[in-house]
């Protein structure tokens, strides 16, 4: 299925009863989001940071698709563990499927199932955005990770999106209601912030930023915002109609653009 294809009103993160049929396609989303090189970039920063050892134990908050839980497993090899917390039922699946020798339970990121300093590296990605108590989950990861441990944060901010052309005005009332159904909309520029408050010491911090191509103005997220803002009242079906079509005109002259930016944030404890 095409990104053009997905029925993204089916499509959240926070179905905790998700089946197999919702969690394939929230994998679906995931891998196109796992294919953008920002993205692609921010992992690779984040494994380096990390830097899993053989033997050592590692940890995946909301591993989705288990592709980096994956990746974790490859590094510490046998002698090691790791282990990925994913609420919802359909990605774990998957993940399994994928991955049949991943460890994956059931959990919150604000409630972790496990004992204090129980692991070495700790990773969470583009999950605390849909957590309510980002502080909460922060101090789990903080509290279950050993004295000189490794932990990174990846996140998006969403004030950093620019869609155009837009009306401001229009768009603005769009954004708002986005920015309403986000737990944590504005999570990318608070990570640093978490994992001090959390007592870790930060060791690094990078930001990488999503260009759209300018095919994605007629699909993906931006071919249903407008459509999605006039069925909730935000906007008229004649501003979603004009959203649209100045997005599909500027992309037939090669002038669309929208951008999205994210942040990764690494830390330890000390010793
Ligand atoms: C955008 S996906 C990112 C998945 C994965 N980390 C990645 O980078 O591909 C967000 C993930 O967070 C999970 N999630 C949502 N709320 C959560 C919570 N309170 N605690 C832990 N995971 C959560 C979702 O089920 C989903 O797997």
């Amino acid at each position: 299925m095409s990104e053009q294809e997905l029925d993204e009103s089916r499509v959240g993160f926070k179905l905790r009863d998700a089946d197999r049929e919702d969690g394939g396609l929230l994998a679906m989303v995931l891998d196109l989001m796992a294919a953008k090189p920002s993205v692609r970039t921010l992992k690779a920063w984040a494994l380096d940071a990390l830097a899993p050892a053989v033997g050592e134990a590692a940890l995946d908050v909301g591993s989705g698709t288990g592709e980096d839980l994956a990746e974790l497993l490859d590094r510490v090899g046998p002698s090691g563990r790791a282990v990925g917390v994913e609420p919802n039922r359909g990605l774990r699946t998957v993940a399994r499927e994928r991955h049949p020798s991943l460890e994956l339970v059931d959990g919150i990121a604000s409630a972790l199932p496990f004992d204090g300093a129980s692991f070495d590296v700790v990773r969470c990605e583009r999950v605390l955005q849909h957590v309510d108590d980002a502080p909460a989950a922060a101090g789990e990861m903080a509290r279950v990770l050993r004295p000189g441990g490794r932990i990174c944060l990846i996140d998006t901010d969403w004030a950093t999106a620019i869609v155009h052309p837009a009306d401001p005005e229009v768009l603005g009332r769009m954004i708002d209601f986005f920015h309403a159904e986000s737990a944590n909309p504005y999570s990318g520029r608070t990570l640093r912030g978490l994992l001090a408050d959390a007592g870790l010491t930060v060791a690094g911090e990078t930001a990488a930023t999503w260009i759209e191509p300018q095919s994605g103005a007629k699909q993906g997220f931006l071919s249903m915002m407008g459509k999605t803002s006039a069925a909730a009242g935000v906007i008229t079906a004649a501003e979603a109609e004009a959203f649209h079509r100045g997005l599909e005109e500027a992309a037939d002259r090669g002038a669309f653009h929208m951008s999205l930016t994210m942040y990764a944030v690494a830390a330890t404890k000390s010793a």
